[in-house]
C-alpha cells in the first residue's frame, strides 16, 4: 500500500514540475496510476489478489544484457587486428588491456588523473610477465578528451566508458572524435542518464560530489552534442536496470550491497564523516545510490555507437 501512495506522490510530483516548466528528461515509461479503493487494494479480486503468483513471475530472469555487451558492439564492427583504438579516460587501462585481448587491437590509453596513468603503468608492467604480447600493445598516457594526441583520420575506434558525465565541453570532446575517426570509424560510448524519476533535488545532491556536470546526463543535451560534430548515432541501446539485474542474478550483488551501504550512510552520517571526511562521505553516499537508482528508474544509462 504504501508503494501505491508513493507512485501516487511521485506523479504528482511530475505533473508539478511539468506545470511549473522545470521537466528537462525523457519521459518515465509508466502512466499515472488510478486511485483505488481500500476494497479494490484488499479486497476479492482486487490488486494483492494474486501477488503472489506475480512475485513468483517476477523471480524469473528477464535475461538481462551484462558488461560485454560494449565489447560485443566492437565485435560486431570486425575490425582488422592491430587498428588503433583510443580508450578515452581509461582509469588503470583494464578496458584497454581487454580491447587487444579480445579483438588484437593496438591501443592508446589517456586519463587527466596521474594517479590513474601510474596504476595504469602499473598495471601493464605486471602484465608484461605473463603477456608481454597483449601489455606491447597497450600505450598510456595523460590526457583529455577535448584535446586528443592521436592525427587527424588515424583511429578506428574510439572506447569512451562511463566518461563524459565529466567533461564539461562536450561539443569539444565529439569533435575531437569525430578529427581521429577514420571515415569507416566507430565511437563506442556508455553513458548514465537521468530520467524524470530523478528528481531535481537529488540530482544537486548527487552529481556534485563525484564531478559530474548535470547538463551531460540529459540524453537531449547529449545527442545535441554528438550532432553538432558531425557524428551519427548508428546505435542506442537504452540499458536500464539491465547491467544491475545481470550483477545480482550472478551473485556479485552489487547493488544490494550498495543499497545497504545506503541506509547505514543515511543512519550513521555523523561517524562516518568524522572518520573519513566530509567529501568522502558525500562521494560515497553518491556512489552507493547509483546502482540503486539504476534499480529503481532514476538513473538509465546507454550505450551509443556512432559513426562519422
Ligand atoms: C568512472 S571512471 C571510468 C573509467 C573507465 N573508462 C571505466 O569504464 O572503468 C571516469 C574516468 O574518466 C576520467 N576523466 C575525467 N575527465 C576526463 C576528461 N576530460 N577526459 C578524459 N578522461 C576524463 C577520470 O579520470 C576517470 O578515470
Amino acid at each position: 500500500m504504501l508503494e501505491a501512495l508513493g507512485q501516487e506522490c511521485r506523479a504528482h510530483a511530475w505533473n508539478s514540475l511539468a506545470a511549473v516548466g522545470r521537466r528537462r528528461y525523457a519521459r518515465p515509461v509508466t502512466t499515472s496510476p488510478a486511485w483505488r479503493s481500500n476494497e479494490e487494494v484488499y479486497g476479492y479480486g482486487a490488486a494483492f489478489a494474486e501477488d503472489a503468483a506475480f512475485e513468483a513471475e517476477l523471480d524469473v530472469s528477464l535475461n538481462p544484457r551484462g558488461y560485454d555487451l560494449l565489447f560485443d558492439l566492437v565485435a560486431g564492427l570486425a575490425l582488422e587486428p592491430d587498428a588503433l583504438a583510443v580508450d578515452v579516460g581509461c582509469r588503470e587501462a583494464w578496458h584497454s588491456i581487454e580491447l587487444v585481448r579480445r579483438f588484437g587491437l593496438t591501443v592508446h590509453g589517456i586519463d587527466p588523473v596521474t594517479r590513474h596513468i601510474d596504476g595504469a603503468r602499473r598495471a601493464l608492467a605486471s602484465l608484461a610477465s605473463t603477456e608481454p604480447d597483449i601489455a606491447d600493445r597497450v600505450e598510456v598516457a595523460l590526457g583529455m578528451a577535448e584535446s586528443l594526441g592521436e592525427l587527424d583520420d588515424s583511429v578506428c575506434l574510439v572506447w569512451c566508458r562511463d566518461v563524459l558525465v565529466h567533461v564539461e565541453d562536450l561539443r569539444a570532446a565529439f569533435g575531437e572524435f569525430r578529427r581521429v575517426l577514420r571515415p569507416d570509424g566507430h565511437v563506442v560510448i556508455y553513458q548514465m542518464m537521468a530520467t524524470d524519476w530523478l528528481h531535481p533535488d537529488e540530482a544537486e545532491r548527487l552529481w556534485p560530489p563525484v564531478g559530474i556536470f548535470a547538463s551531460n546526463v540529459d540524453p537531449r543535451y547529449f545527442e545535441t552534442a554528438i550532432d553538432a560534430a558531425g557524428l551519427k548515432i548508428a546505435q542506442c541501446i537504452n540499458l536500464q536496470g539491465s547491467w544491475r539485474e545481470r550483477a545480482e542474478e550472478d551473485g556479485a550483488g552489487t547493488s544490494s550491497r550498495q543499497l545497504l551501504h545506503a541506509s547505514r550512510l543515511l543512519r550513521n552520517r555523523q561517524q562516518y564523516e568524522d572518520t573519513f571526511g566530509t567529501d568522502a562521505y558525500n562521494a560515497m553516499l553518491t556512489n552507493s545510490l547509483w546502482g540503486v537508482y539504476q534499480m529503481i528508474g532514476k538513473l538509465s544509462p546507454r550505450a551509443y555507437l556512432l559513426s562519422r
